[in-house]
């Protein structure tokens, strides 16, 4: 099948979190598999500061939108590991920014080009696809556009639309205004009029309103958007469309994620192997200038900081954890000033147990992951969550909130049956989350139990390759192949 791919992260270019991920292994997995798939993103400054390979494909066009003009030209590069074209829309006048996100007065702006470059691309290259696949709020016009404002191309008389939910608490929400500013003003009494009536717009629901299917990544996270506790204001609407609403679980990509050929660890490991983790803890303790201690776990966090993410439990549960057991923790992420100045003073109050590592870095993430003992993840919400299966698969038994995704993929662990992978607490609160942190400092004592537990979770099958069938599947049943 042909698909067209929007992304507005697509690891290793431009990438804050799991949809970079996804938005790189989700087109690779779907090649793999014999289908034409070519990705459209913007072209940020750091993508053209990062050491990729681009060229030229499409010389400068100039798109009225709304009332203004915009130019840009369209590079191309090809996605790491296969032969996956990536379209990079270059325009500076909005993506010549030091970050990938905003809070610019013209953010509806910047992402309604990449919806309309997308469509543009296509048009330029003669690539009629059978389904165009959009992602997140970013991404949620194109489905209406396809539509309506390129209805007229036969191009695109076969294509049907799958808007992919990353994260329901970002919906790309605006004032109504923004409708004409993004250039769809022709087609306003398509946008849902209550909301307009009410000042505003918002391109998430757009997407919901329009995409032939819309999908979200974990069966969990799918029944959760559709209960007023998780919807963010859209789950009438997604109870509405709950026949075209799948939840299909994230993978995560084997040859990024894989302990045993990890270009960024210093002793690659495996299920059959794992005696190479230990020397990675050594070599991660020594880099962070933390004692070597035999015996005492070292827990880890690698996280955007941000309130999704539940950290807001550890104000209470961790100064206690480390008031009554031996632990120490490294903390890897960036993001909202109350969680840094936390396990900021957390790592000054503590400088033999505690490192805060204020930043992003690819390649400590992949550390931290393989030399941890325990990952603590305790999400208040999670669409899915990469990181927990990839400490599952790196030996690291995850500490988790059951919570969409963690929900699907951590079974909380029984010593006496030795089935589960982790630690899993029902209630979000600091009881809970104290709760599992004992249970998970108490069992790594028990060392057969710990290596059972470990071999649990670092033989699970989180591959891409189990769950790109799932997407197949849906794009066949919206675009059956022609007699
Ligand atoms: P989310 O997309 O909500 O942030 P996920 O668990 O799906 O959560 O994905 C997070 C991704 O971002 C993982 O690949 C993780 O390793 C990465 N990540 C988050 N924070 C950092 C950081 N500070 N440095 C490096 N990688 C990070
Ligand atoms: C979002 C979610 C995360 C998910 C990722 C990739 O960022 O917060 O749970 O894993 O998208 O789908």
């Amino acid at each position: 099948m042909k698909i067209l791919f929007l992304s507005s992260e697509v690891a290793p270019f431009a990438k804050t979190g799991g949809l970079g991920d996804v938005g790189a292994a989700l087109p690779r997995a779907l090649a793999a598999r014999g289908h034409d798939v070519r990705v459209v993103m913007p072209c940020y400054r750091r993508v053209l500061e990062g050491n990729h390979r681009l060229r030229l494909l499409i010389p400068p066009m100039t798109l009225a939108v709304g009332p203004a003009r915009l130019s840009f030209d369209t590079l191309e590069a090809t996605l790491p590991g296969s032969d996956v074209p990536v379209y990079l829309v270059r325009c500076p006048r909005l993506y010549d920014r030091p970050n990938v996100y905003t809070q610019d007065g013209d953010e509806h702006l910047r992402f309604a080009l990449l919806n309309w470059a997308g469509l543009r691309i296509a048009q330029q290259l003669g690539f009629a696809p059978d389904i165009l696949h959009a992602n997140d709020w970013q991404t949620g016009l194109a489905p209406l556009m396809a539509k309506t404002v390129f209805a007229w191309d036969r191009l695109f008389e076969r294509t049907r639309s799958v808007l992919t939910i990353h994260n329901i608490g970002h919906q790309g929400t605006f004032p109504a205004s923004a409708v004409h500013e993004v250039g769809l003003g022709i087609t306003a009494e398509s946008f849902h009029q209550e909301e307009l009536a009410r000042g505003r717009m918002s391109f998430m629901l757009t997407g919901l309103l329009y995409a032939n299917a819309i999908t979200t990544v974990s069966p969990t996270y799918a029944r959760e958007i559709q209960t007023p506790e998780h919807g963010v204001g859209l789950d009438g609407y997604l109870r509405a469309r709950r026949d075209v609403l799948f939840g299909i679980l994230n993978g995560i990509d084997e040859d990024e994620w894989n302990p045993a050929k990890d270009r960024h660890l210093p002793h690659p490991f495996s299920a059959d192997d794992p005696s190479g983790k230990a020397k990675n803890k050594e070599a991660l303790l020594r880099e962070l200038g933390l004692p070597q201690r035999p015996g005492v776990p070292l827990l880890g966090i690698v996280s955007r900081l941000a309130w999704q993410k539940g950290f807001d439990l550890c104000f209470e549960a961790l100064p206690a954890l480390f008031m009554q057991r031996d632990v120490q923790l490294v903390v890897l992420g960036s993001g909202e000033p109350k969680y840094e100045a936390f396990f900021g003073e957390l790592a000054r109050r503590l400088p033999n147990r505690v490192r805060f590592l204020n930043r992003f870095s690819e390649p400590l993430a992949h550390l931290i992951e393989a030399a941890s003992d325990l990952f603590l993840m305790p999400s208040r919400y999670e669409p899915c969550g990469l990181n927990q299966m990839y400490s599952l698969v790196y030996g690291t038994p995850p500490i988790v909130h059951r919570t969409g995704g963690l929900a699907d993929t951590v079974r909380r662990w029984n010593p006496m049956t030795g089935q589960g992978n982790g630690f899993v607490f029902d209630h979000f609160d600091a009881r809970g989350l104290k709760w599992a942190l004992g249970a998970a400092v108490d069992a790594y004592r028990q060392r057969r139990g710990w290596n059972r537990l470990r071999d649990n979770g670092m033989r699970s099958r989180f591959g891409w390759s189990e769950r790109v069938v799932e997407y197949e599947d849906l794009y066949r049943k919206l675009c059956p192949p022609t007699a």
